[in-house]
């Protein structure tokens, strides 16, 4: 059964990487999300896609000049429609709440942080910390670009599944070596250029393949027969059937 993930949450319908565009996947039987995280000055991881605020808030500036006291102030909501007003800069300890709360399970992305590598073992730490606040029953899959990020988070926390993120070639020809000095399970591929050969080296190297960001309907259900594990998409309200045996 191939999995639906639903884009920075229901991306078209509700602001991205919000509680209220993540909480609305329940609405719609996903049962699986993508989110961004980073972290802020005082140490918060926050869910957001930019490191500045420009573009989905209503402020300006870094995201690594601020601190928890400032998330509820900020307006992430407005920008996408009033009827999001007031919804506020989540952090990684609610989105693990409501994810406790509505039974979903998360892919979350770690944005290479720009600070360095002191804040980035910060970072990776305190996901590491907020992720071991989720309910037993919920599952969970780290993914990113940073590849070193990646292979320094495996080495704290073996037991977390990861998925490497590659953008420009869908699969490049080192793309094995890397999974595996990484030690992740998972590849995260850019539906741009894939073919469907790709799909079963990946799938023949035992490798779970999902794919990035696939907002046609028939380009999703080609991939889903191609066999690929999973499909990222803004539009996972209206994709949840293609998910096999539903
Ligand atoms: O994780 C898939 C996709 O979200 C990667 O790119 O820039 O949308 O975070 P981006
Ligand atoms: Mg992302």
């Amino acid at each position: 059964m191939a999995r639906i993930f639903a884009h920075r949450g229901m991306s078209a319908i509700a602001p991205e990487n919000t509680l209220a565009a993540i909480g609305q996947c329940a609405d719609y039987g996903v049962t699986w999300f993508e989110a961004d995280v980073d972290i802020i000055a005082d140490g918060t991881v926050v869910v957001i896609h930019d490191s500045h605020l420009d573009r989905t808030t209503n402020r300006t500036g870094s995201i690594y000049d601020l601190q928890a006291s400032d998330l509820e102030n900020i307006d992430t909501g407005s920008w996408f429609s009033q009827e999001f007003a007031g919804e506020g800069l989540p952090t990684l300890a609610q989105l693990v709440e409501l994810m406790n709360e509505k039974k979903l399970n998360g892919n979350i992305e770690i944005k290479s942080n720009e600070q360095g590598t002191e804040r980035t073992y910060q970072l990776i730490d305190a996901v590491i910390a907020e992720l071991e606040k989720l309910d037993d029953d919920r599952e969970v899959l780290i993914s990113s670009f940073n590849q070193l990020l990646l292979a320094e988070l495996k080495r704290r926390a073996p037991h977390l599944r990861l998925g490497v993120l590659f953008s420009k070639e869908a699969l490049g020809y080192d793309w094995r070596s890397i999974v595996e000095l990484v030690g992740a399970d998972a590849i995260h591929v850019n539906e741009d250029g894939l073919t469907r050969e790709m799909v079963q080296i990946a799938r023949s190297a035992g490798v779970e393949i999902n794919v990035w960001t696939v907002n046609s309907r028939a380009r999703a259900n080609e991939l889903i027969n191609w066999g690929v594990d999973g499909v990222i998409t803004d539009e996972a309200h209206t994709f949840i059937e293609l998910e096999s045996g539903r």
